[in-house]
C-alpha cells in the first residue's frame, strides 16, 4: 500500500505535469469525449481498490464501470472512490462489460483462475486489457494469451508485473546486463512472508449478492467456503498458485529478467504445508531450483534460480546495507522480499525499490539505483501513444515468468525434479507432467484453443 500513497502524492504534480505533452496532440485511438480513457476495474474487493484509486488520480481517466459478482461490494466502494463524481456503472457479469462499447481499457483483478479468459474475452472485444499477476493459470493459458496479443496487435495489453515499471528495476537490468557484476551465474528470489494459518471453514450457502457460479468460472463446480473465496482462495489449488504465484511471482520476474534467461531445462521444488492443519493445499515453505541454457552458449555452461518461500518467522536475508531500505514492508522483520544476484565480479541485492551492488574480493559498494515507476500511468500512456513498450508489461515476459512458477508448483505436487523441454514448452516423456500444463475448463469458461 506504500506504493499506492506514492502515486496518490505526486500523480497531480510531478507525474500529470510529465504526461501532459502525451495528453494532447495524438490520434485518437478510444472513444471516451475529450480524450478521456474510459477504464473498468473487474474485481474489487482487494487490490482491486488500489487500481480504482491509482486510475482515479490520472487526469483524463475516468473509472468508468466496475465489475464484481459480489454486488455487496458496490455500495461502499462507490462511497469511497466517487463521492462528487459520477458514479460508475456497474456490472455483474464480465461478459456484458465488455459488450460495452462505452468502455476504452479493462483491469482484470480477479482471482487468478480467470486472468487469461477474462483478457482473451476483453481483448477480442476491443478492449485495452491490464492482467494482473500471474497473468496464467497454467502454462497453456500463458501461451495463448501471447497467441492473443500476436493477433490483436492494436491492442495495449499489459502484464501485472508492476516493477517492471520501477526505475529501480530498468538500472538493475541495464547494470547486470552491461556486465556491472560480469558473468551472471545465479539468481536469487526470496519471498519470505508472515501468513499465519487460514484454519477450517464449513461449506455453507451462497451468500446472498453473490453470483457464485460466475466467481467458480472456469474451476470445478464447488459448495461455497470462505476459506476458497475472497484472498483466500490463493492456497487452494483450483484458483490461486500459492505464495510463490502471489508476492512470489514479482521476485521470479526480477530473477529471470537479471539472468537473462527465459525457460528452463530443469525444475525441482520440495517443500510443504508446515505447521498448520488448516484448509490450505498451497505449500507454505517451499524451495525451488531451475538450471537454464546459457543464453550466450559456453558450452556446458549453466545458469541457475533458487527460489524460496516461507510464510512465518523470518530473518533478514536481504541485507541492503545498515540503513536498510525506505520500504519497510519488504524488509522488516514479518517480511524480507526481493533478490539476490551472483556474477564473477561480485552480487547484488535488490528489493522492491532499490538495488545495490558489492563487487571485488573486499565487496567494496558499487553503483546503486533506486525509484518507484507507476504502472498504472505507463498504461494508459501506452493507450494514448499505441505503444505497447512503454506499458512496461510484455505479455511474452509475463508469461515466461509464470511458467516458472507454473512449473516449479509441478514438481512440487509430482515430488519430483523434472526435464523441461524449452523449445516445445513440453516435459520430457513424461504424461504425468504434461497432463498439469493445462486444467479441464467448466463450459461455458473455456479458454479457447484459437483465439
Ligand atoms: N500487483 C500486486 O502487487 C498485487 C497485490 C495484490 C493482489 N494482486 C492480484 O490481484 C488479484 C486479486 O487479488 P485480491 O487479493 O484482490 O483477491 P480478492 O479475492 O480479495 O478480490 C478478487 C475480486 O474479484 C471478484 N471476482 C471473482 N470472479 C469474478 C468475475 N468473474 N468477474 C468479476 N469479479 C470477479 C471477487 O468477487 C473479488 O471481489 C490477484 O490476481 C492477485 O494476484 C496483485
Amino acid at each position: 500500500m506504500k506504493r499506492r500513497a506514492f502515486i496518490t502524492k505526486t500523480s497531480t504534480g510531478a507525474i500529470a505535469l510529465a504526461s501532459a505533452p502525451l495528453l494532447w496532440g495524438q490520434e485518437k485511438k478510444f472513444q471516451g469525449a475529450n480524450d478521456r480513457i474510459r477504464v473498468a476495474v473487474i474485481g474489487i474487493h482487494g487490490m482491486g481498490q488500489a487500481h480504482i484509486a491509482a486510475y482515479s488520480q490520472i487526469p483524463n481517466v475516468e473509472v468508468a464501470a466496475l465489475c464484481d459478482v459480489d454486488q455487496n461490494l458496490f455500495p461502499e466502494t462507490i462511497q469511497k472512490h466517487f463521492k462528487g463524481k459520477t458514479p460508475p456503472r456497474t456490472y455483474v457479469d464480465l461478459r456484458r462489460l465488455f459488450d460495452d462499447k462505452s468502455i476504452d481499457a479493462v483491469s482484470v483483478v480477479t482471482p487468478n483462475h480467470w486472468h487469461t479468459l477474462a483478457a482473451i474475452w476483453a481483448i477480442q472485444a476491443g478492449k485495452h486489457v491490464s492482467v494482473e499477476k500471474p497473468c496464467c493459470h497454467n502454462i497453456f493459458e500463458g501461451r495463448k494469451l501471447v497467441e492473443a496479443a500476436e493477433k490483436y496487435k492494436n491492442i495495449i495489453i499489459q502484464d501485472g508485473s508492476e516493477q517492471r515499471s520501477n526505475p529501480s528495476s530498468q538500472s538493475m537490468a541495464k547494470f547486470i546486463q552491461d556486465g556491472g557484476l560480469g558473468e551472471v551465474y545465479m539468481a536469487k528470489g526470496i519471498c519470505y512472508k508472515r501468513r499465519n494459518t487460514i484454519g477450517h471453514a464449513p461449506d455453507e450457502p451462497v451468500p446472498v449478492g453473490v453470483d457464485y457460479d460466475l466467481w467458480l468460472g472456469p474451476a470445478p463446480q464447488r459448495p461455497f467456503s470462505k476459506n476458497r473465496f475472497h484472498y483466500n482462495w490463493h492456497w487452494n489449488w483450483e484458483y490461486g498458485n500459492g505464495d510463490l504465484g502471489n508476492q512470489g511471482v514479482h521476485e521470479m520476474d526480477m530473477a529471470r529478467w537479471g539472468l537473462g534467461v527465459t525457460l528452463p531445462m530443469r525444475v525441482c521444488a520440495m517443500g510443504g504445508h508446515l505447521m498448520f492443519q488448516d484448509d490450505q493445499d498451497t505449500p507454505n515453505v517451499l524451495i525451488a531450483s531451475f538450471e537454464f541454457p546459457n543464453p550466450a552458449g559456453g558450452g556446458d555452461k549453466k545458469k541457475l534460480l533458487q527460489f524460496e518461500v516461507r510464510h512465518w518467522f523470518v530473518n533478514r536475508e536481504l541485507e541492503l546495507g545498515p540503513e536498510q531500505s525506505a520500504n519497510t514492508y519488504m524488509t522488516s522483520a514479518a517480511n524480507t522480499v526481493g533478490n539476490l544476484f551472483y556474477g564473477s565480479k561480485g552480487y547484488m541485492a535488490k528489493n522492491v525499490n532499490e538495488w545495490k551492488s558489492f563487487l571485488g574480493p573486499n565487496l567494496e559498494a558499487g553503483p546503486s539505483g533506486k525509484g518507484e515507476g507507476d504502472h498504472y500511468l505507463d498504461f494508459i500512456e501506452a493507450i494514448r501513444s499505441g505503444n505497447r513498450a512503454t506499458a512496461h508489461g510484455d505479455i511474452k515476459e509475463g508469461f515466461y515468468t509464470c511458467a516458472l512458477v507454473h512449473l516449479a508448483n509441478i514438481s512440487y505436487r509430482l515430488g519430483r525434479s523434472l526435464d523441461f523441454d524449452p523449445v516445445n514448452m513440453r516435459f520430457k516423456n513424461d504424461a504425468a507432467a504434461d497432463a498439469m500444463l493445462t486444467r479441464n475448463y467448466r463450459a461455458p469458461f473455456v479458454v479457447p484453443d484459437r483465439v
